[in-house]
């Protein structure tokens, strides 16, 4: 008998094409509507394979009947929404999507970056709106991206892809991380400091990191006291590295010039969340790696780390390698 694989949005069926040769699959089948937390209860007391998304929780509620399940493959290179412990516990591999996604990511990040700091939305909207009566010479006057200093902090894989931009643009680059990079710190330049003194000498501070019970909200009022008053922030990693109510104070009473958000604590946000009202803010609906190109390979590589498991393969990638010896 085949396994059975369940895929948790409605995907492009040619990608999923090497999972119908080796598997039943069975699919949610809508693209903008999560699948029901009951459905997804079903599903998994029959799968052997889930493939899943950001928006799937996937803690130990969920996690609790699924007898068969072999494989949880997400299709993101960030893995919080899954419980990972308590899936090693059960034996679970559980996979993500790396590498695929990093230039896209960092070309966002810094697009965002790009954006809060030259005021492009609210130009667009100057202009569609039809305000734009005269050129005056402060009309929508943003801030200088060149040759200002970016504090990165978490230096990854898309950490290093932004220093990397950043390089381009002539910045000063200072980063923060659990471990120094040596080779980026020689091929860029980047030099390495304590979150404290990255928050005190950042025009641009841009937050990278995973999202971890220790990195949930890192980024509080204390660390927003710290930034310069003309400091932007940009946040393209996950929502939960922010004390938000401190960021929309910080925003509100000047202690920092502005932000770009691309992730938000609780996703989705309504149009009238505190933040995305602010005129300081410019909030996009979480579309780091969202190119047709790289969601297309992020997909292939989710296919292909369901494969390897049902195999018995070594996946491409997966969190719990180590602790499952796969
Ligand atoms: C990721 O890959 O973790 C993104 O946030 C979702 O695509």
């Amino acid at each position: 008998m085949k396994p059975y694989v369940f895929v948790t949005r409605k995907m492009p069926e040619h990608l999923l094409s090497d999972l119908y040769e080796i598997a039943e699959v069975g699919m949610w089948e809508h693209e903008d509507i999560p699948v029901p937390s009951e459905v997804l209860q079903k599903e998994l007391e029959r799968a052997d394979a889930l493939f899943s998304l950001v928006s799937d929780p996937l803690r130990s509620q969920q996690l609790a009947k699924c007898p068969k399940l072999k494989v949880i493959a997400n299709m993101a290179v960030g893995y919080d929404n899954i419980d990972v412990e308590h899936a090693t516990n059960k034996g679970i591999v559980v996979c993500h999507t790396p590498d695929v996604l990093t230039d896209t990511t960092a070309d966002l990040t810094f697009a965002l970056l790009l954006a809060t700091a030259r005021k492009i939305p609210e130009a667009t909207d100057y202009i569609k709106n039809d305000q734009w009566q005269q050129w005056s010479p402060y009309l929508l006057a943003g801030t200088d991206v060149h040759h200002k200093t970016i504090g990165i902090v978490g230096m990854g894989r898309i950490g290093e892809a932004v220093a990397k931009r950043a390089k381009g643009f002539d910045m000063e680059i200072l980063y923060h991380n659990r471990s120094r990079k040596m080779e980026t710190e020689q091929q860029l330049g980047a030099k390495y400091c304590s979150f404290e003194e990255l928050l005190q000498q950042s025009d641009y501070v841009v937050c990278l990191a995973p999202f971890t019970p220790v990195t949930k909200e890192l980024f509080d009022q204390q660390a927003f006291q710290q930034m310069k008053n003309s400091a932007i922030f940009i946040n393209a990693s996950r929502g939960g590295l922010v004390n938000e109510a401190a960021l929309q104070e910080a925003l509100e009473k000047g202690v920092i010039q502005a932000a770009g958000l691309d992730v938000f604590a609780e996703e989705p946000v309504r149009a009238n969340h505190p933040l995305v009202q602010l005129p300081n803010v410019v909030a996009i609906p979480h579309i780091g790696s969202a190119t047709v190109e790289t969601r297309d390979a992020m997909v292939k590589m989710t296919v292909e780390n369901i494969k390897k498991v049902l195999e018995g393969k070594p996946p491409l990638a997966a969190v719990n390698f180590k602790e499952l010896g796969v």
